[in-house]
């Protein structure tokens, strides 16, 4: 079915006519979202437009009605299946006239709201990709993503230094960008250095400059990134790979923004904002004395982590989804149909690449595949639940701790993290249990 995995927003004051409908939704293999006001859908940050929305038009508060016109004014069109009582025939009659085409009356039959979401969300299949209208292109509306949405809405408007802590793939560059698309200093340069890619010797000119001549083959001045991101903003990639030496002298430019540059004794000064961001566990390198933790203190004023793939599955069939429609457009190709199968496999995959690993795994699948169906390979890896056995520590103590954590297991199909995960149900952090696991010997075996 085309539909597969898109998003359905529900708003209904009603609650159990909300749930029913969002059930309804679900079981059809949609996402569904719900609210019970105008005001409440209009609050969330919606990282990306919804593909339908399903809307009583009795609503306390914004009436359906209202909302509606809300939303026309800030193109592009959002599809409305809306849901009227038995007496609503005048505000049926101003809808239609607004431009409304669905409207069920309640109590609603279901294949008919069915076939009406259907026809809205197939719409939104063939459109154009809509996320540019979106907090920094983000696609996701899995809680843990809004949460970082709202971070970076709540800093980015600030000078703070943002540390970006992450799993390969997770979007840790996407989130920079945004951070400095949403700042002030939008109209200035975003400037990016990737620390592990630029040998450390060559890193400290790279960032402060030099002077002509200042070390041989230094032929002419060069400026460093520092300078050119004046009044804009720096984002120092893997910051976990600088070196220790170059450690003191990063400090002072973003406690001071001062530096000199290479061979040369004129102090320079910048306005820049600092974003860093690293796949490594910064914290533990400052116990280690690998990294510098005054350093680490002043990049991490404003900590954000973005969760993996696998600790947000709501978000894999969007992703999906966003993906096929980007590449298809740009192949050129008419790809109508992801199989509901390969969706289902996929949400279950553990995706140790995250958006990275899909984005290519779709992208491969979008070239493979010449007709309306996605052809899709499920990587042939470890999934991270289903066929997952925990298994018993070596020797068997039959602590109630471990029992505790097993069961927790077992309820959350082995994933740990987020928010229907071991840790969540245990009320644990999910670095706590993952060291209480450690400490107990619990294992995972896959087979
Ligand atoms: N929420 C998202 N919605 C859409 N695309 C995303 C999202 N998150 C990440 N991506 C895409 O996934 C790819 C990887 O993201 P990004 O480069 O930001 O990850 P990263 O955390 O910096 O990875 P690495 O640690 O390997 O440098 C990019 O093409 C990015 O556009
Ligand atoms: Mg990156």
């Amino acid at each position: 079915m085309a539909g597969t995995g898109a998003l359905v927003y529900v708003v209904d004051d009603d609650a159990s006519a909300r749930e029913g409908v969002a059930r309804l939704i679900r079981s059809a293999g949609f996402v569904a979202k719900t609210f019970e006001s105008g005001e409440e859908f209009l609050a969330i940050p919606r990282p990306r437009v919804p593909s339908c929305l399903v809307l009583d038009v009795n609503l306390p508060g914004l009436s359906g009605l209202d909302l509606q016109e809300k939303l026309a004014q800030s193109p592009p069109p959002v599809p409305i299946v809306f849901l009227t009582g038995q007496g609503d025939i005048p505000m049926t009659v101003r809808a239609v006239k607004a431009g409304a085409a669905n409207f069920l009356t309640k109590p609603v039959d279901d294949e008919a709201l069915l076939g009406a979401i259907r026809n809205c969300v197939d719409s939104w299949f063939g459109d154009e990709v809509r996320s540019d209208q979106s907090v920094g292109n983000m696609v996701g509306e899995s809680p843990a993503l809004q949460d970082i949405v709202r971070d970076i809405q709540v800093v980015a408007p600030t000078d703070a230094a943002v540390l970006i802590q992450g799993e390969t793939g997770t979007g840790k560059e996407l989130v920079a960008r945004a951070i400095h698309e949403l700042s002030g200093r939008r109209q200035r340069p975003f400037i990016m250095v990737n620390c592990a890619a630029i040998p450390g010797t060559l890193l400290e000119s790279e960032l402060f400059g030099h002077e002509r001549g200042a070390f041989t083959g230094a032929l002419a001045q060069k400026l460093g990134r520092f300078e050119l991101a004046h009044q804009g903003t720096l984002f120092l990639d893997e910051i976990g790979e600088i070196p220790l030496e170059l450690q003191p002298k990063l400090l002072r430019a973003l406690q001071e923004q001062d530096f000199e540059r290479l061979g040369g004794n004129r102090t320079t000064h910048v306005d820049v904002r600092i974003i860093a961001a690293t796949n490594r566990n910064l914290r533990q390198m400052v116990n280690e004395g690998k990294f510098r933790g005054d350093l680490y203190y002043r990049l991490n004023v404003f900590p954000l982590t973005v969760p993996p793939l696998r600790e947000r599955r709501e978000d894999i069939p969007l992703l999906i989804r966003f993906f096929t429609q980007r590449y298809a457009r740009k192949m050129n190709r008419a790809i109508e149909e992801i199989p509901a199968a390969a969706l289902d496999a996929l949400t279950r995959y553990s995706w140790p690449g995250n958006i990275r690993e899909l984005q290519n795994l779709v992208e491969r699948s979008v070239i493979l595949s010449p007709g309306r169906v996605l052809q899709v390979t499920v990587p042939d890896a470890i999934p991270d639940s289903g066929n997952v056995r925990w298994l018993p520590p070596a020797s068997r103590d039959e602590s109630p701790e471990r029992e505790r954590i097993l069961d927790a297991l077992r309820l959350s199909g082995g994933i740990i993290g987020g928010a229907d995960g071991a840790a969540a149900r245990l009320g644990l952090r999910r670095t706590t249990l993952q060291s209480r696991m450690k400490k107990l010997g619990i294992t995972r075996q896959f087979h």
